[in-house]
């Protein structure tokens, strides 16, 4: 069944597995990284893009622009932590800042007009860490707060129109660098990043359709 067209930034261990699971469930997706990802499944187009400079999106999401546009998932983002404020430089946090704020701002400023137009939804992944800050990982923190506040005010903007807007919030996702660094947890506890992704599909579903603005807490562990 085709459910319409979704667009995922940022190719990942967890985009990846978001573009997957929309082209399972009957989107046509285009996924969008800095080298074009190999290895996608069937129904997604496979799209490298400038995803550094606020031109290069601008020009991406021109390109995207060309078809009609349901779904919006933004997943790209980094973690930077081990060093207090004082050790903290000042190119971590530029880079921070991009990638978890800016990048996801300037991809909503050029597609929200389509995402309201269509009715459609847009997910982005923020991190439940940031809601309650810990020490030595001041980027990461004041990033993705600066990204949960995008979406609430996005959401505000949207309101009425039929067109949502929402972030996960994941704590630690299974993925192969994080089994590898906390090799003393059991993955189980971890989030599972299909479980997110069923998440994002239902939040794009008729069922999800009055929830925006939320910060959605993912904690795993089940
Ligand atoms: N993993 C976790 O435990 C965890 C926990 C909480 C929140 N999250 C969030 O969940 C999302 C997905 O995480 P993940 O585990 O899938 O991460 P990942 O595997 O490291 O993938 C990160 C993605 O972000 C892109 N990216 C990184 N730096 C970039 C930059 N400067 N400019 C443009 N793109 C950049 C990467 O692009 P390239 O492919 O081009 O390098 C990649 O597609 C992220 O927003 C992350 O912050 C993850």
């Amino acid at each position: 069944m085709e459910r319409g067209r979704a667009a995922v930034f940022g190719t990942g261990q967890l985009g990846r597995v978001m573009a997957e699971r929309f082209a399972a469930a009957g989107y046509s997706v285009a996924a969008l990284s800095r080298t074009a990802p190999a290895g996608l499944g069937a129904g997604i187009e496979a799209v490298a893009a400038d995803l550094s400079t606020p031109e290069g999106v601008e020009a991406t999401c021109r390109r995207l622009l060309e078809e009609p546009l349901d779904v919006l998932l933004v997943t790209a983002g980094a973690y930077a932590g081990g060093r207090r404020i004082e050790e903290t430089s000042s190119e971590e946090l530029e880079r921070l800042f991009w990638v978890n704020a800016r990048l996801p701002f300037y991809v909503l400023h050029h597609l929200l007009p389509e995402i309201r137009a269509r009715q459609g939804s847009a997910i982005l992944i923020g991190a439940l860490g940031a809601l309650a800050p810990k020490a030595r990982q001041v980027s990461y923190n004041a990033s993705k707060a600066a990204l949960h506040s995008i979406v609430q005010t996005a959401a505000q903007e949207l309101q009425g129109t039929g067109a949502t807007v929402n972030a996960l919030l994941p704590l630690t996702v299974d993925t192969p660098a994080n089994r590898a660094s906390m090799p003393q947890r059991d993955p189980r506890e971890f989030v599972s990043p299909e479980r997110l992704a069923d998440l994002a599909l239902f939040l794009c579903s008729p069922a999800g359709r009055d929830v925006s603005g939320a910060l959605i807490p993912v904690r795993g562990g089940a």
